[in-house]
């Protein structure tokens, strides 16, 4: 079949990151680092790779970082290049000009909401979400298997994983239809069920292909978990009409909205460089004895 291209992505970064205070008091979340990268760059790397064209970024008060990220920093350059230093490592930092847009959402009111934010930018086309916070190491990578997917079944796909059960009151839960390898029919969608209730274990992870037709649901603005206008229950609404398919991507996830999931991320992205592989296994092979040391003497 014959999908209509995605050339859109719509990136969620204007929550407040309290998860992360203080060192998110001044600067956005999506600006801590893996290594030496920031978190907002894998995701838009993931995007280009998976062909995207154009980056939307859904910010808020406090996000300008993220902007200037992704800009010309005048100063920096002509002071690297005066002293013969090669500019590559910001490569990826260059966007396309015109290739990125910035539109605001002024309140805090949920990821439904964030996105319906972008739905002008969007227009009448199908488009992705990626949420940074979810950082995905795969190869190809995760979007791009998404994209692969979508080109052979269409309508909507959003990325799932299996969670253990005593995490699915977290997650966008999905009630499951029939399997075709990593491909699951989505029968049903639950926004962060109740500890028990979850009709399944296979969690909504934070990469969506939707089509248009969800930003007219969005415009209801209907409050959902939590009081937010979900983008889970705006996606309910779909099933039925399009085909919608949930993919289980092949790869690994780091949940960076989670402090543990972070250091994980960060761990294993040092131990997968060649220049300090070596030094970072030395470093945590110590650590670790040091931890194990003192409860043998004891
Ligand atoms: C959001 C979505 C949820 C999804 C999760 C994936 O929740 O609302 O459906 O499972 O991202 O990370 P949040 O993590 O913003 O609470």
């Amino acid at each position: 079949m014959s999908a209509k291209p995605v050339r859109k992505a719509v990136f969620p970064v204007g929550g407040l990151g309290t998860r992360f205070l203080p060192a998110t008091k001044a600067i956005p979340k999506e600006m801590l680092p893996i290594v030496d990268r920031p978190l907002i760059q894998y995701a838009v790397d993931e995007a280009i790779e998976a062909g995207i064209e154009q980056m939307i970024f859904v910010t808020g008060r406090g996000k300008a970082a993220i902007e200037d990220h992704f800009d010309i920093a005048f100063e920096l350059e002509t002071t690297m290049s005066g002293r013969g230093k090669s500019l590559d490592i910001l490569g990826p930092t260059r966007l396309r000009p015109g290739a990125v847009t910035y539109v605001r959402q002024q309140e805090p009111l949920g990821l439904g909401h964030a996105v319906w934010c972008a739905r002008d930018v969007v227009g009448d086309e199908p488009f992705a979400v990626l949420l940074a916070d979810d950082f995905m190491v795969g190869k190809p990578g995760c979007l791009k298997q998404m994209i692969d997917a979508y080109n052979r079944v269409g309508g909507n796909v959003i990325c799932a994983e299996v969670v253990p059960d005593e995490h699915t009151h977290r997650y966008g839960i999905i009630t499951p239809g029939a399997a075709d390898g990593p491909l699951t029919e989505v029968k049903g969608l639950v926004e962060k069920p109740a500890p028990g209730t979850a009709p399944s274990n296979l969690s909504v992870i934070g990469r969506y292909i939707l089509q248009p037709e969800v930003m007219g649901i969005l415009s209801g603005q209907e409050k959902g978990a939590g009081g937010e206008i979900q983008l889970t229950d705006a996606m309910a609404r779909m099933i039925g009409d399009q085909p919608f398919h949930g993919l289980t991507f092949a790869g690994t996830r780091y949940d960076c909205g989670d402090k543990v999931g972070f250091l994980h991320a960060n761990m294993a992205m040092a131990l997968s460089r060649d220049e300090m592989a070596d030094d970072v296994e030395l470093i945590m092979n110590e650590l670790l004895e040091a931890r194990v040391e003192p409860r043998r003497a004891a």
